[in-house]
């Protein structure tokens, strides 16, 4: 008979095998690309950024000046313009964000020593020096390629202000308006794509009611007066999350004045605001409530496109997601107000959701502007004095870089749960599209932290050509690119094994891959 210390210990390494078990029984997932029945085009935008004066996002993350000991471009630091050169900005949103509804763009003209201070109210009373204005935000966007989207000031501004606005920027006559920006060293009107009428003005942008919103909007919109061959799209202030009664009144009162209607949604872990999670030290309950939380973002974008498709049949109007993200508790020793945090596997994982959830949506989703670019949220880049690091979510936007502009394929997925506790969600996360080249792309995402994934991969119709793949993954769950260590998560090769018309892949577990063929 064993005694009863024995019998113990073999009970332990029983549980400890079943667990080491359960870790290695590869998940099968059958995923079937649909090419026979392409969908929309994903358009570029999609792939967008937002750059609020928030914290450090501008002022040390884009902006530090020329006189700067950190090696600059005009300015501009050059190691986080060439990062975001070659990550390839469609679309920049700037100034805010709940600052726009208090900016007045004639203080960011002219010489920068004579620019009012103001102060920051809406994030952290700190010196507003108005040093990064009108000229230095669309120099910058043309420095990057990127398109213009600007957002203007309806709460606390009027609709006076926001119409010179569009016109100091536009015009190529010589109207005192357009003859002051020649002043201020810019000839040439700059092309402007994109104009946001407020922001959140039922919070920070003004308080509103749906119905006043949508009157203002009408009012605002009506003044704002380009060149034929210059005219922004124009952006309405939208909802927030599943707020649908907004959208409903917006469209039902202004759909004729609007190109598209904005829409924000935050991935918040534990869904409260007062204690929202920590960026790095977090558990496997927080992981897997945090990507059940994103993948919320598809119902949502269902039920605001169903209220679009009462109004707006045609699909005229775009519904553009001009934030998202992951939004968790400041850093440790950081400013409370500045909304700096760290960038883990978690987050490279909510962003390949979206993405994915993005695509299956691009019929009306022409625009998605991730908050916030640098040093703010869930940011692309991180600096710290004269350093920078990439984080995991730039490396996600770079792997994803071959569906912007490629037709939406849908995808038929059979793939196993990953459970905890009372919540569970499909293990495999993927979306598809065609390319230009004919060539498909494949996003996935490995929710499971502990188990590998084998991808079986079919096309409705024939494929051909050598494939590849990419992959980015981890040691843990909470794993980040530091200051001290900027390699720890970058993207490596994957292996893709062609059996028969199909493709197999092994995805390890926390993982987020790109497959193309
Ligand atoms: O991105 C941070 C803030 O979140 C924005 O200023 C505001 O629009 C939203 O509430």
């Amino acid at each position: 008979m064993m005694k009863p210390i024995v019998r113990m210990l073999s009970m332990t390494s029983l549980l400890w095998l079943a667990v080491v078990a359960q870790a290695q029984t590869a998940l099968q997932v059958e995923l079937t690309i649909r090419d026979d029945t392409p969908q929309a085009r994903i358009d570029p935008n999609v792939y967008g950024q937002f750059a609020e004066h928030l914290g450090r996002g501008i002022y040390e993350g884009i902006w530090v000046g020329p006189a700067s000991p950190i090696p600059n471009t005009r300015g501009y630091r050059t190691d986080v313009l060439e990062a975001l050169k070659k990550l390839g900005i469609p679309v920049l949103r700037w100034p805010g964000g709940c600052f726009a509804d208090e900016y007045h763009w004639r203080d960011g003209i002219g010489p920068r020593e004579q620019r009012p201070v103001h102060v920051n109210t809406n994030w952290g009373g700190v010196e507003e020096s108005n040093a990064f204005g009108t000229h230095e935000f669309l120099d910058f966007a043309e420095l990057l390629g990127a398109k213009a989207y600007v957002s203007g000031n309806v709460g606390s501004g009027t609709p006076q202000e926001m119409a010179e606005w569009v016109e100091y920027i536009t015009s190529q006559t010589n109207s005192a308006l357009a003859q002051l920006r020649r002043k201020n060293g810019r000839d040439k009107p700059w092309p402007l794509p994109f104009f946001g009428v407020g922001n959140e003005t039922w919070g920070c942008g003004g308080s509103m009611r749906p119905e006043h919103s949508a009157d203002l909007h009408k009012q605002f919109a009506t003044f704002i007066k380009a060149p034929q061959d210059n005219k922004p799209l124009i952006v309405a202030s939208g909802a927030n999350a599943s707020n649908t009664a907004w959208t409903e009144v917006l469209l039902r009162e202004a759909v004729k004045h609007m190109d598209a209607i904005t829409l924000h949604y935050y991935t918040i872990p534990t869904g409260r605001w007062d204690k929202k999670g920590s960026a790095t030290q977090f558990d496997e309950s927080e992981w897997i409530i945090t990507l059940s939380r994103t993948l919320r973002m598809d119902e949502v974008l269902a039920n605001h496109t169903k209220i679009m498709d009462k109004y707006d049949p045609d699909k005229r109007v775009g519904l553009f997601v001009d934030e998202w993200g992951t939004w968790y508790d400041t850093e440790p020793g950081t400013k409370p107000d500045f909304l700096y945090q760290q960038n883990s596997l978690r987050d490279a994982l909510v962003a390949a959701i979206n993405l994915n959830v993005f695509h299956k949506h691009a019929e009306r989703v022409r625009m998605t502007n991730i908050a916030q670019m640098v040093n703010v949220l869930q940011a692309m880049i991180l600096t710290q004095g004269d350093q920078m690091v990439l984080t995991p979510t730039y490396h996600v936007f770079e792997m994803y870089k071959p569906f912007r502009g490629a037709t939406s394929l849908p995808t038929e997925m059979t793939s196993p749960r990953y459970e905890l506790g009372d919540i569970d969600v499909p293990a495999v996360h993927a979306s598809a599209a065609r390319d230009t080249n004919g060539r498909v792309h494949v996003g996935l995402a490995n929710l499971d932290p502990h188990r590998t994934a084998t991808l079986t991969i079919a096309r409705a119709s024939r494929s051909s050509g050598a494939p590849t793949g990419r992959v980015l993954t981890a040691p843990t769950m909470q794993s980040f690119n530091s200051f001290e260590r900027p390699q720890t998560l970058v993207p490596a090769p994957l292996e893709v094994h062609r059996q028969g018309g199909r493709l197999i892949v092994t995805l390890p577990p926390k993982s987020v891959a790109v497959v193309s063929q």
